[in-house]
């Protein structure tokens, strides 16, 4: 039987143990820590009552507070589809020039409009609206239909030369396989509109003389879609033709090509694929893009 010993130092009992000299104090658990435990141990009772937690089956006991983070996020959406109803209705209601003048609506564009842009328009027209060689840029001050955000939303809903029944038309006739022209007269033709258009032109002995035929050609049949100063219609979707910006390429090459074959770009029409709110933040946000 060991003797209870008492450490002199400390003023508490040794466990009995030694280990080679040293001996084991018999300390008691801090206080701190039996409350820390009992604290714990409290809160996850009371936490197990009050919330979901003990699954019951195919159930599982709801807690006495009922909260359920499904009618929460529930609750949630309905919030914001309402703030989002406001503003789709504020688009709406407004005409443009009250758009461009909403900073909170402009936001908006912005912010849907860029996403729009991005999913529905980008992969034709370039990201940040730079177009493509047969797409053109909407970010330049050139345009084939105008630059009013009215004009722009009437072209998403209907479309060029799409499947839809009031499309805007626009077609380049193929001059050349049509047989109207043969391809030395449209050779005369691309040198006249190239040496308009202030593009490098090859300087032959008969220079003159085929400039005159090109322009006397360009009179009669091309005048009067692009008109007279070559600086087309947008009325009508024509390309200026005298501009710094070529949808189908400036060189020699291109330029025949596009009278000898004819052009014709398809746009969609969005009018059954985006709602009219969303085409309105659209043309708003294409005439923002430069
Ligand atoms: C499948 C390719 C394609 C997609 C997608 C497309 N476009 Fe176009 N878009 C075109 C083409 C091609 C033209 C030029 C038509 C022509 O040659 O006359 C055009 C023309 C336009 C024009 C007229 C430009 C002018 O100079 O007047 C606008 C505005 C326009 N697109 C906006 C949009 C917007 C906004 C979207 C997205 C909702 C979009 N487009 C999606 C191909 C596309
Ligand atoms: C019926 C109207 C019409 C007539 C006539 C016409 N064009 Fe066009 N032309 C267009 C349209 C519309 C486009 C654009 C096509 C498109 O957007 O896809 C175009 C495009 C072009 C382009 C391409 C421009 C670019 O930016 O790449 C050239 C070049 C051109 N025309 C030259 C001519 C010449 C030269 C003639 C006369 C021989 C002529 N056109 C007659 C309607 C016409």
């Amino acid at each position: 039987m060991s003797l209870i010993e008492r450490d002199n130092h400390s003023g508490y009992t040794t466990t009995g143990h030694e280990w080679n000299g040293i001996k084991e104090l018999n300390t008691p658990i801090p206080r701190i820590v039996l409350i820390c435990l009992a604290g714990t141990f409290l809160f996850a009772v009371t936490y197990w009552y009050l919330m979901p937690s003990w699954p019951l089956g195919d159930r599982f006991y709801p807690g006495k507070l009922g909260i359920d983070q499904r009618t929460t996020l529930a609750e949630q959406t309905r919030e914001a589809d309402k703030l989002k109803r406001s503003w789709i209705q504020s688009v709406e209601a407004a005409d443009f020039e009250a758009i461009y003048f909403d900073n909170a609506l402009m936001a908006a564009v912005n912010d849907s409009g860029a996403r729009l842009f991005e999913d529905n328009c980008s992969m034709c027209h370039g990201r940040l609206g730079v177009g493509n060689l047969s797409y053109p840029s909407l970010a330049d001050e050139s345009w084939l239909w105008g630059d009013d955000p009215t004009v722009i939303y009437e072209t998403l809903r209907v479309g060029i030369n799409s499947e839809h029944p009031e499309s805007r038309n626009a077609i380049m006739p193929a001059f050349g396989q049509m047989g109207v022209l043969d391809a030395g007269t449209i050779d005369d033709v691309v040198t006249y509109v190239r040496t308009e258009a202030r593009l490098p032109v090859l300087r032959t002995r008969d220079a003159s003389k085929r400039l005159k035929a090109g322009q006397a050609t360009y009179k009669l049949a091309c005048s009067g879609c692009h008109g007279t100063d070559l600086k087309g219609n947008q009325s009508i979707g024509t390309p200026n033709l005298v501009d710094r910006y070529w949808l189908y390429g400036s060189d020699k090459d291109s330029v025949f090509e596009s009278i000898w074959s004819g052009r014709q770009g398809h746009m969609p029409s969005w009018e059954a694929r985006l709602e009219p709110y969303e085409r309105k933040l659209l043309a708003v946000y294409t005439t923002t893009l430069d």
